[in-house]
């Protein structure tokens, strides 16, 4: 295990008060989890769990518990799990840490739970590459023959627009600036690896598309950081 890339995130969240908005990404749900739902919302099937993975402070795992029965979030910081179960006390979701590159934590959890659903946002793009693999794998263990998932991520191309965006100086983007702080490395892949890495794990892609990240951050002219994310509906092929 790459310990490393989880003290980064335990690190970046330990920092951030328990509050929303205050990550990059951390955009409201009606932007975000309830915007996506009629890209995947067709694919899941009701009485399968959902679970929100590498859920954060929780923000849209509280929203898809307003649409599905069971939702757990589960992220393998417990700073963020902390986050969430502060900020997401009322939302009926159970918050859970885990490590989506432990496959045989993945067998475990669908001993428990049987096939799910998956929601997954900006989770695999910032992975280190020799874990991808892992990941892959252990979401065809969760999802079984059953389940789908839907994961939404930085573009290759979102790379540029953050490079470009830090360059207008220090008052720009402060909010990615402190992904940085923390030797997070968001977008860190290339054109197709998103497909390639879920081929890997046999994971075959029914949909797919492109949408904006409408991020909390702001440009040094004041405007909204956007960012282009790739997404796929994917199951066991
Ligand atoms: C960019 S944030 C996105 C948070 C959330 N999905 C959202 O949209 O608000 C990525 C999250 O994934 C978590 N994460 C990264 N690698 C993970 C892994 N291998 N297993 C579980 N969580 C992971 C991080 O701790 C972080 O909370």
């Amino acid at each position: 295990m790459d310990r490393a890339v989880n003290a980064n995130w335990q690190g970046f969240w330990d920092d951030l008060p328990h509050e929303s908005g205050l990550a990059v990404w951390d955009s409201a749900p009606e932007v975000t989890a309830v915007a996506h739902l009629p890209l995947f919302e067709q694919h899941f099937a009701v009485d399968l769990p959902v679970l929100d993975i590498g859920c954060g402070n929780g923000t849209q795992s509280a929203a898809l518990a307003g649409h599905f029965e069971r939702v757990l979030g589960l992220d393998f910081a417990p700073s963020a799990i902390a986050h969430a179960q502060a900020l997401q006390a009322a939302a009926g979701v159970e918050f859970r840490t885990f490590d989506l590159a432990d496959v045989a934590g993945a067998r475990a959890l669908h001993a428990e739970l049987g096939d799910v659903n998956v929601y997954m946002r900006g989770v695999l793009h910032q992975m280190p590459d020799e874990r991808r693999g892992d990941a892959a794998a252990a979401l065809a263990v969760l999802l079984g023959n059953g389940g789908h998932l839907f994961a939404v991520e930085l573009s290759p191309a979102a790379g540029l627009t953050i490079k470009d965006a830090i360059s207008e100086g220090p008052s720009a983007v402060p909010k990615m600036r402190q992904v940085f702080k923390h030797n997070l490395t968001p977008a860190a892949w290339d054109e197709g690896k998103l497909e390639a890495v879920l081929a890997g794990a046999g994971l075959a892609v029914v949909e797919s598309g492109a949408v904006v990240l409408e991020s909390t951050d702001t440009l040094a002219n004041g405007d909204r950081l956007d960012l282009p994310m790739n997404y796929v509906v994917a199951r066991r092929g």
